[in-house]
């Protein structure tokens, strides 16, 4: 793993919008990309960047199940108000979380996964180490599959909702082993609530207890920390 230290969010956010402009310049067509509160600087700086995504493909990693795109909440509303508004891709997917067959669905999702094979993945991590949806004791080898959300990831999602009982209890999810195919990953993370999911995922063993940690075994894996992010480091 590749260790980027910068001095916040912003800069962080400048840093990975750099990484998608060289992946693009490479040639890379499809970007696999994150919500949540950390890739938002991300985005805005991919937003007063140059880079034109009018040829390329994106994939998300997640959706809420019960939430369809016309839900402020859901991610592909957050998709739309923080990059797609502003740089459309040719085609971008997320997971449909009002489908009525969720298992269909989920072998959709991976059909476009095959179909569209991701040069260049972005991610966050949760507090207890998830990345996508995959929350701890998930399979290294998973695909896309419906995920029970935990406590601990309500609770740290509620901040995006009026109140905590309205955080769906589920999601679908990009797997492990999805997410481990792509051939670039940048994984952010901001704050000291990070600290201790960033040192489990660069110092501790690699774990299925500790989803991130299976990213020691990926041969290129940018990690993009600020100094409270980064405390549990060396
Ligand atoms: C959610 C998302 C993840 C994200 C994580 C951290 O659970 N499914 O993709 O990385 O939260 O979110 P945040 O960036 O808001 O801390």
């Amino acid at each position: 793993m590749k260790i980027e230290l910068v001095t916040d969010a912003t800069a962080g956010g400048k840093k990975a919008a750099e990484y998608f402009l060289a992946a693009k310049q490479d040639g890379v067509k499809t970007f696999g990309l994150a919500t949540g509160g950390t890739p938002v600087t991300t985005y805005a700086a991919l937003v007063a960047g140059e880079i034109d995504f009018g040829d390329a493909v994106s994939l998300n990693l997640d959706e809420y199940v019960g939430l369809g795109a016309n839900d402020p909440q859901s991610y592909a509303a957050y998709m739309q108000a923080h990059l797609f508004s502003q740089k459309p891709f040719a085609a971008s997917y997320l997971p449909n979380g009002l489908a009525s067959d969720l298992a269909a669905e989920c072998a959709r999702y991976d059909q476009l996964v095959a179909e569209n094979p991701i040069g260049l993945q972005l991610l966050g991590i949760g507090e207890n180490g998830h990345i996508g949806f995959n929350e701890p004791g998930t399979s290294f080898d998973s695909s896309t599959h419906l995920v029970n959300l935990t406590e601990s990831t309500i609770k740290a999602n509620a901040r995006f909702f009026a109140r905590e009982n309205q955080v769906p209890r589920q999601a679908l999810s990009m797997g492990i082993g999805t997410i481990m195919q792509a051939k670039q990953i940048i994984l952010e993370a901001y704050g000291e609530k990070k600290a201790a999911a960033i040192k489990a995922m660069v110092k501790g063993p690699v774990t299925e207890a500790v989803p991130a940690s299976v990213l020691q075994r990926h041969e290129n894996v940018i990690v993009i920390v600020d100094p409270a992010a980064a405390a549990g480091l060396d």
